[in-house]
């Protein structure tokens, strides 16, 4: 396996920067070991496909073996359903108004479709949505684990599912996101404890309304290693697909498993702490502080992005590494997911930098 920067070399007289480069082999690498790992404990693969929005990479997901997908808005299921993806769960307490009624409609006649919800108030909206609709979703409740986001307590999760009944929707089960498990490394394991916990209590809560859940569906990327245990029977992991900064330092994926860099080309030499990288806030998102840096260069020692303005990245140098004007360095973000979605495209190579293709970041409306 070539070294990224080599990779990157290969495609440079064809690529212009900055510009987020996929090495497909590191991407099907990533899309099996998952699908292995969640085959192998008898659960679901239910990829996010926040974290791509492509519908060729979806695709992959599912051709491995991927239950169906898991989506954050309605544009991503409109997409995939479109592609043709027929099992689409929308984990976001949607707010059914607007075009957004029509179009959650036009969805649940057109695929198998789950809903997540966690308040009364938009159950009635979904349920007026689908007023005459020839077929309606499945609803999930949503229940809190410790992320304090989104989500009821999971002892009211029972209550929600019979209310969505009553109003003529389907409750099938229930869904967290442990969100606190990306805090740090030590949170991980703590986090998939609470989930199980969670997901267990809202479990009894449905079974107390006599409503038994077919699904029990767990995030995320950090503490999916950890998520094996019954009740649950659906893992929703999202950046796994391409690995991170975020994801290297917590100890969820290795530096040699980040499939996705952005190429930066050093455009200004003129400090002597710093060079000038062409990807800024705009390029690269605003996730970071100055101590973890805003994303990471490779090949270049240190290679932390000291800061970032709209345009321009400070990239920290050694004296003996000091890359010159016109050097173009593969840089790992901190957090995958916003830097795809400010991207029109991805550039996919493979291995060595020989085959190469533009694939459509697809899905990135509301
Ligand atoms: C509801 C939900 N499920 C699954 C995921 C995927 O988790 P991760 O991004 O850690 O892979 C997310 C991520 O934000 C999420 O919000």
């Amino acid at each position: 396996v070539k070294h990224i920067s080599e990779v990157l070399a290969a495609l440079l007289s064809r690529t212009d920067t900055p510009e987020p480069i996929v090495v497909l082999d590191t991407l099907l690498g990533n899309i099996a070991r998952m699908q292995e790992l969640a085959t192998t404990r008898g659960l679901d693969l239910r990829p996010h496909v926040k974290t791509h929005k492509c519908v060729e990479i979806g695709r992959l997901q599912l051709d491995a073996g991927a239950s169906g997908i898991t989506a954050g808005t309605i544009h991503e299921a409109e997409v995939f359903a479109d592609a043709g993806c027929t099992d689409i769960f929308l984990a976001y307490p949607i707010w059914a108004a607007g075009s957004k009624a029509t179009r959650i409609r036009r969805l649940a006649e057109s695929v198998r479709l789950r809903v997540g919800v966690d308040n009364s108030a938009s159950i009635d909206r979904l349920a007026a949505s689908m007023h005459g609709a020839t077929s309606r979703p499945e609803v999930v409740v949503e229940v809190d684990c410790g992320a304090h986001r989104s989500g009821v307590a999971p002892e009211r999760a029972g209550e929600l599912a019979r209310y969505a009944a009553k109003v003529g929707l389907e409750p099938v089960g229930v869904y967290t996101y442990p969100g606190q498990g990306g805090s740090s490394r030590d949170a991980r394991k703590p986090a998939a404890d609470q989930q199980l916990a969670a997901l267990e209590t809202a479990v009894q809560s449905l079974r107390a309304m006599d409503i038994e859940p077919v699904v029990v569906s767990a995030g995320s990327t950090p503490t999916v290693e950890y998520s094996d245990q019954a009740p649950i029977t659906e893992i929703r992991p999202g950046e796994y697909v391409f690995g991170d900064g975020d994801n290297v330092q917590l100890g969820a994926c290795e530096e040699d498993q980040v499939a996705l860099f952005v190429a930066a080309t050093v455009v200004s030499d003129t400090m002597p702490e710093h060079v000038i990288v062409d990807v800024g806030t705009k390029a690269l998102g605003r996730e970071g502080s100055p101590q973890k840096g805003y994303g990471r260069a490779l090949g270049v020692g240190d290679g932390r992005l000291l800061k970032l303005n709209e345009y321009h990245g400070f990239l920290a140098v050694d004296a003996e590494k000091r890359p010159a004007v016109g050097t173009v360095l593969p840089i790992i973000p901190n957090h995958v997911c916003p830097v795809v979605n400010s991207y029109a495209e991805l550039v996919i190579t493979n291995n060595d930098g020989t085959s190469f293709e533009h694939w459509a970041v697809a899905a990135r409306g509301t």
